[in-house]
């Protein structure tokens, strides 16, 4: 079906709010490792991993063959029923999970997650209100918006009937980070000193992605749980988008040093199946006690890829890789900055998490057009949707760091 077919088609038959990337979307119709292929034979690398899903490059062989020998043999019984891939890999995740973290629920996507670690808080503490930040995105179902800090996402008119608190954003941009985070935890404190009563959890991502690769310094989280504790208030991480080795840890609560009281994940743990899940500590968990049930929840073949997919993340050792490329890639995405300063306003992240402000937030949909007509996929995001932003499969290399430069230099020249 040609690409103008597919568009046509959406806009018949889906809601209007579906968009897509591009004024000239290709039509995909294949995937291999960091590659993406369209029906012109065209091949793109993928530099955004269908949104940070893809850790483990696409249809990687390995993770494949398992999920297609579990769909022949049993593709779903309902977590009603004994199968042995969901506790395998609860149990996996139990060991790699932060602190005494081991008791989790299994559903279907990073929104679900979310909705239920916030419910979760309200059971365990007796308190409803919830403490976010601006900047965070947490998901689409009603409680899960209704904690979202960033306007073109909030898009239910009733979101603030829920008594949820905004807590300043720890995004620097081209100001000092440390002065940022201060301000920050100063307005949590606030908010915790006025409002700490009402409030269950504070939910946040440790790397805030879709508000544009916004990272707090080292020390933001540990005082910001101390803060939380004082008031009795839980510290819920957000890791939908830093789990699993994006940040050059499977979980980028260790390279800050902290332990949540709830996390929640999903994306690359299934490498393209839906899987997501919340997790905590026995104590916080035995709150969960009233029956509950995902139909599609711990299912058998996204727990045989999410098993698949931590495999494979182990054995390649993507946690070193990502952070070893992150770094390589950080440097040179700092070149091109200083290269094209009127343009840029600043380079940053973490392991593979990556992401170029852009001055002008005109200039980021002509960049990805032109990097796409290139070859190239990368995503966008921040309050303005002004970042450029480069989260690859893990299984990229130098070589194809140097060529996202290279026409990365090319089109922000192109521009002047
Ligand atoms: C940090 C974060 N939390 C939650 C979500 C919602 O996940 P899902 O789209 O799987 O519902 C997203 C989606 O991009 C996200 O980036």
């Amino acid at each position: 079906m040609p690409a103008d077919e597919i568009i046509q088609k959406k806009k018949e038959y889906f809601f209007p709010n579906t968009m897509h990337f591009y004024s000239k979307p290709p039509h995909i119709i294949k995937g291999e490792g960091k590659y993406l292929f369209d029906d012109d034979g065209r091949r793109y690398l993928d530099f955004f991993a269908g949104v940070t899903v893809v850790n483990c490059g696409h249809c990687n062989p390995e993770i494949t063959e398992k999920i297609c020998e579990q769909v022949k043999r049993l593709q779903h019984a309902s977590i009603i029923y004994l199968t042995q891939p969901m506790v395998l890999l609860a149990e996996r995740l139990a060991k790699i999970l932060p602190g005494d973290i081991r008791q989790m629920f299994f559903c279907n996507s990073g929104s679900e997650a979310n909705d239920g670690a916030l419910s979760l808080a309200r059971m365990k503490t007796g308190k409803r209100g919830f403490l976010a930040f601006k900047g965070g995105l947490h998901g689409r179902t009603t409680l899960t918006l209704s904690v979202t800090g960033i306007d073109m996402w909030r898009i239910d008119p009733f979101l603030d009937d829920e008594p949820v608190w905004f807590a300043e954003s720890f995004a620097a941009g081209e100001d000092s980070p440390q002065q940022k985070a201060d301000d920050s935890l100063r307005s949590v404190e606030n908010i915790l000193n006025a409002h700490g009563n009402q409030i269950a959890a504070c939910i946040v991502e440790p790397v805030q992605g879709n508000g544009g690769i916004n990272i707090p310094p080292k020390d933001f989280f540990i005082r910001l749980k101390k803060l939380l504790e004082a008031h009795n208030v839980l510290l819920i991480l957000d890791e939908i988008q830093t789990g699993f080795a994006r940040t050059g840890y499977m979980f980028a609560s260790e390279y800050f040093g902290i332990v949540p009281d709830i996390i929640s994940f999903a994306k690359a743990l299934g490498n393209g199946t839906p899987i997501a899940a919340f997790a905590a500590r026995p104590d916080t968990a035995a709150a969960l006690n009233k029956p509950s049930s995902s139909t599609l929840g711990g299912n058998p073949v996204s727990m045989t890829a999410g098993l698949a997919v931590l495999d494979f993340i182990e054995k390649n050792n993507l946690c070193e890789k990502s952070k070893e490329l992150g770094a390589y890639f950080l440097e040179k995405l700092k070149a091109v900055e200083k290269n094209h300063a009127g343009l840029i306003e600043n380079a940053r992240g973490l392991g593979l998490m990556l992401g170029v402000s852009m001055k002008d937030p005109s200039h980021v949909d002509i960049v990805l057009e032109k990097m796409k007509d290139g070859g190239v996929i990368i995503g966008k995001n921040g309050i303005n949707r002004e970042v450029l932003v480069f989260q690859p499969p893990l299984i990229i290399d130098k070589d194809d760091i140097d060529a996202v430069c290279a026409l990365l230099e090319e089109t922000l020249a192109s521009l002047r």
